[in-house]
């Protein structure tokens, strides 16, 4: 099978790992991918935002499959190009990536579909944004309705500060979402379909906020772990009921069937479980743990979901190891990013940490060295026999890296480790 994976960062560099650790594969391509990719897949030039140019790609390179890692292209129509050229795509169609595209229409789908989300308000204008602040209360919650690449989100208890975000979001011609606050810990569950069929990747969390105890801004994820060794062991299927198969149906029956995977950011509330937010593809940086763990052959996989084959599909395997994934994230991160600052330590990190170095904002400079290119640069993932271990070797590897002004948490899996080894 010849692939084609369409991104540029660490989830797109396991993802391209593992099917290079998959028998069934024999090429691998990536556009435009980055210089980490590079070590496991052919990189090639594309707009990966320009649907006639991926296609062409795909059709010029004769693969079978497509995996197209980033919201922004499914939005943009990608995989409705490439399966019109008739080749297999793993990735919803612009139609059914709404889902992540908007947060409106994505409150919508749940309504009908019966699933259980916080309550929310669309609001055009500054004073049903005031009206729909008071009606919640806090912690205000205030989102960007469209793509916000992790950024559109405040959660504050100050009002004047959630005030702005939507006023700004407004000014800039977006559209806002007051959303009632969901407590309780949040779990990120992958759940892959072919359109009818669901088959849920075990749950991992992310961590969003940039210092260590959750504080500061959010960002797209500095870190992220699985197994879950709190999560109830009935959680899994639950989504899947009242979650993923409600949502996936309701999907199909307006005509625009989900393809790929539904990212399913969950609250697990003191009243249930409650959905967050889905996006309409695989979630950074937990793809990185979680992939880490996944033993069936990532290409069966995802080919099985692009072709309408799910139901055919064994149940997954899984290694019973766990996997801590720590993003290194560069000086600024993540108001204003410094870039162009040198790399070093991956070879020695891979070498004697025994961690898998996953390349996302890297370049190579001018005298071919490795260099920083953009906020999240690396993600360091640890495996272990338990969290402790995989949190070891994670961080053994951190400290291997050399980038100037970097930072990092150091609690990732922290809590859930020393919960385990009670
Ligand atoms: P989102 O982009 O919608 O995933 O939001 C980013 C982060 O903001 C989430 O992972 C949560 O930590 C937080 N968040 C978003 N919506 C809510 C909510 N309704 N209640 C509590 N926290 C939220
Ligand atoms: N880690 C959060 C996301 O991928 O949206």
């Amino acid at each position: 099978m010849k692939v084609l994976i369409i991104g540029s960062g660490a989830r797109e560099h396991a993802i391209a790992r593992s099917l290079r650790a998959d028998g069934g594969i024999t090429q691998i391509h990536a556009a435009p991918g980055n210089p980490g990719i590079g070590h496991v897949a052919e990189l090639h030039e594309v707009d990966a935002l320009d649907p006639a140019a991926v296609a062409a790609l795909a059709t010029r390179l004769g693969v079978d499959l497509v995996v197209v890692g980033p919201e922004a292209p499914l939005v943009a129509g990608v995989a409705d190009v490439v399966r019109g050229a008739g080749i297999a795509c793993f990735g919803p169609s612009a139609a059914a990536a709404m889902l992540e595209g908007s947060k409106a229409f994505a409150k919508d789908v749940m309504n009908a579909a019966g699933v259980p989300t916080g309550r929310a308000r669309l609001c055009a204008g500054t004073e049903t944004l005031g009206a729909a602040l008071d009606e919640f209360g806090t912690p205000f919650v205030v989102k960007d309705d469209g793509l916000a690449a992790g950024k559109g989100v405040v959660v504050t208890n100050d009002r004047g500060e959630a005030f702005a975000h939507g006023n700004n979001i407004l000014a800039s011609g977006g559209r806002v979402v007051v959303e009632e606050y969901l407590d309780g810990p949040e779990v990120s569950l992958f759940c892959i379909s072919d359109g009818t069929t669901v088959v849920a990747l075990e749950p991992a969390q992310d961590f969003k906020r940039v210092d260590d105890g959750d504080e500061g801004p959010n960002t797209g994820g500095m870190g992220a772990y699985s197994p879950l060794p709190w999560a109830p062991s009935t959680l899994v299927e639950e989504v899947l009921e009242t979650v993923a198969r409600p949502t996936i149906a309701e999907m199909a029956r307006r005509g625009t069937p989900f393809q790929g995977v539904l990212y399913c950011g969950l609250a697990l509330t003191s009243a249930g479980v409650r959905v967050i937010e889905f996006n309409a593809r695989f979630g950074d940086p937990e793809t990185q743990s979680v992939l880490a763990r996944l033993v069936t052959p990532l290409s069966t996989l995802l080919h099985s979901a692009a072709t309408g084959r799910l139901a055919d599909l064994a149940p997954l395997e899984w290694s019973l190891e766990s996997a801590v994934t720590v993003v290194i994230a560069a000086s600024g991160y993540p108001a204003t990013p410094r870039i162009g600052d040198p790399i070093s330590g991956t070879e020695y990190a891979e070498g004697e940490a025994g961690v898998h170095v996953l390349h996302a904002g890297t370049a190579l400079g001018d005298d071919g060295g490795l260099v920083s290119a953009g906020g999240r640069v690396l993600s360091i993932v640890g495996v272990g026999d338990g969290l402790t271990a995989a949190r070891e070797r994670a961080y053994a590897g951190v400290d291997r890296i050399g980038l100037e002004g970097s930072h990092h948490r150091t609690d990732i899996a922290l809590a859930a480790a020393t919960m385990e080894d009670r």
